[in-house]
């Protein structure tokens, strides 16, 4: 093998023309999905303190960020729902007029190209903020899976073009498939936070869903993150049951997860760059630490080079306009 002074590597490194020309990986908007907050009952956009730029939303203004997302060439949004109601079995999660379903049609009426995606999970209706029905203390998961396929079954009805299940449950996958098939739905994707962990970096997202579980944690269903032979399980178990898209939870910390999942699977993979891992960066590059835009197109080409084939992230917008500049 050549080595040094007859190899220089240096040589491809002389410029940004150079640099470009030999790079490895490439972040495009075309990967980002964008997560959205709509909130019942609210009359203005309410900025969440946790996560400096992003929004409650209004039903009444979705139309018109929905507008600025399109235009700025962002795919897809995901949605998360915050009801005026919640109840034991959070029945506002599948209500045919339930916030969520009400601004999945608004969004298909105000840009019917940019791609709907709803989270399917209990927690943000249910009144202990739990991911599925308690008895006992504790999580049920067979009887949960009735109420989440009824949930992503009332998205797909309202016109998502895709449903996430992100509650962890076992078979909610298969459930999902199984409802949908059988109203004629056979097309509508699925796709699965296979391997979500449980992870602290999910703090400002709960101050923004309003979520927070109100006994006990999620480790009974999230992932203990100090596993990544397990993560594959999900996986295998979520292809098996219909998932069209796998996703790693979160992003940051679980790079070596998403190495080992696009390894691992031909499946798309998406990795999310979740709720404290957007604050983290907002927080240092705000008090001069970092550089928030540096740091973050850095975060996220990592994420890229880790194997992921989407993005879900709250840096989307931001970093479709940095990318046009
Ligand atoms: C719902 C859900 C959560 C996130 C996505 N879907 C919260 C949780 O599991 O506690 C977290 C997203 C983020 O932190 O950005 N279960």
């Amino acid at each position: 093998m050549s080595t040094f002074p007859t190899v220089r590597l240096r040589r491809t490194r002389q410029n940004e023309t150079l640099r470009s020309l030999v790079r490895e990986t490439h972040l495009a908007v075309e990967q980002l999905v964008y997560p959205l907050f709509i909130a019942e009952g609210l009359n203005e956009p309410r900025e969440v303190p946790s996560m400096p730029g992003i929004m409650q939303w209004p039903l009444e203004h979705l139309g018109r960020e929905a507008e600025r997302i399109a235009r700025l060439g962002i795919p897809a949004v995901l949605l998360f729902g915050l009801p005026n109601e919640k109840d034991e079995v959070g029945s506002q999660a599948y209500a045919s007029q339930g916030v969520v379903q009400q601004a999945i049609r608004r969004l298909k009426a105000a840009t019917p190209d940019l791609l709907v995606i709803t989270d399917v999970c209990l927690c943000e209706y249910t009144s202990h903020g739990h991911c599925g029905v308690i008895h006992n203390g504790d999580v049920q998961n067979d009887e949960s899976l009735k109420l989440l396929a009824q949930m992503a079954l009332s998205h797909v009805e309202a016109g998502a073009d895709l449903v996430a299940p992100s509650d962890m449950m076992d078979g909610r996958v298969g459930a999902i498939r199984r409802i949908l098939d059988e109203h004629g739905f056979s097309q509508a994707p699925i796709m699965a936070y296979s391997a979500k962990y449980a992870s602290g970096f999910y703090g400002p997202f709960r101050e923004a869903a309003g979520s927070a579980p109100q006994f006990g944690d999620r480790r009974s269903y999230q992932m203990d993150p100090a596993n990544i032979r397990e993560a594959l399980r999900e996986i295998d178990l979520d292809i098996a049951e219909g998932a069209d898209i796998v996703m790693v939870k979160p992003a940051m910390a679980y790079m070596d997860v998403i190495r080992r999942v696009r390894d691992h699977c031909d499946l798309p993979l998406a990795a999310y760059n979740v709720s404290g891992e957007f604050s983290m960066i907002k927080a240092a590059g705000r008090n001069g630490w970092i550089d928030e835009r540096r740091v973050t197109m850095e975060v996220l080409t990592g994420i890229r080079r880790a194997g992921a084939d989407i993005i879900i992230t709250y840096f989307a917008p931001d970093v479709a306009q940095w990318l046009k500049d």
